[in-house]
């Protein structure tokens, strides 16, 4: 239930204008920009986002169900949207935890979920959305790990109201779900949308890298790690993960 959706020119963050925002007592409160002047990326870093060539997308709700953990919210975002990008033929898209969804190894879409906090309901929280639909050229040098836009994998000029339906479509259902029902039934298709299973990771973890074997999710939504036989459990915030 979508009780406001605007679009803006520009806001400094979509993700940081709508933290300002009350939450509808029930469903979402939606807002867009054709660009963003302080987009928020992960780990303190600056999500690039040029006038009128991505989709930039936030949604604020009121988590009540009990416990809303961020890491678990943006993973459930994360499966809506490479579902919504499945719906619209892009069937390549896997996820990458915490979360990216990512084409042939290059980064297609960022995910930020803020707000919120690890405690008892009810709670507001907003999950941020960053899908690459035509990288600018000036835009593109300077980013520095691999990326693809949507364009690209369509060889023509992609529509980016209608992406914006097919996530909304998604999204907005899981996060009911998720509310309701926390993140377990959202495991068995977390594992098949999984890209870092079975594969060689680098893990960060107090400025140290090591290396391991990704198991899949923990029911909690950490990564599990073989690191030296020994399995251990990875949350987002503190590490960073390298496919080799
Ligand atoms: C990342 O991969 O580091 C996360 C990027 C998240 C970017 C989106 S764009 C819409 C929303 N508003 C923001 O300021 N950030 C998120």
């Amino acid at each position: 239930l979508v009780r406001d959706l605007q679009v803006a020119w520009t806001v400094d963050s979509t993700n940081a204008e709508l933290l300002r925002c009350s939450a509808p007592e029930q469903g979402v409160r939606v807002l867009l920009a054709e660009r963003q002047t302080g987009g928020r990326g992960r780990r303190g870093r600056t999500w690039a986002s040029p006038l009128a060539a991505h989709v930039y997308l936030s949604v604020l709700r009121l988590f009540s169900g009990g416990l809303v953990r961020l890491s678990g919210l943006s993973l459930v975002a994360g499966i809506a949207v490479a579902e919504a990008l499945h719906d619209l033929g892009y069937v390549q898209a896997r996820l990458k935890w915490p979360n990216d969804l990512m084409v042939d190894g290059r980064k297609l879409v960022g995910l930020l979920a803020e707000g919120g906090g690890e405690y008892a309901g009810p709670a507001r929280a907003v999950i941020g959305i960053g899908i690459n639909v035509h990288m600018p050229a000036a835009f593109a040098e300077q980013i520095t790990q691999p990326w693809i836009d949507l364009d690209t994998l369509a060889g023509a000029p992609v529509d980016r109201n209608a992406v914006v339906a097919a996530v909304l479509a998604r999204l907005l259902p899981a996060l009911e779900t998720f509310d309701a029902e926390g993140l377990a039934p959202f495991l068995p298709r977390y594992a098949e949308l999984d890209l870092l299973r079975g594969q060689t990771v680098r893990v960060e973890q107090g400025g140290q890298w090591r290396e391991g074997t990704a198991l899949g999710l923990a029911d909690d939504g950490a990564l599990r790690v073989r690191i030296d036989g020994v399995e251990q459990h990875v949350h987002a915030g503190e590490v960073s993960v390298r496919a080799q």
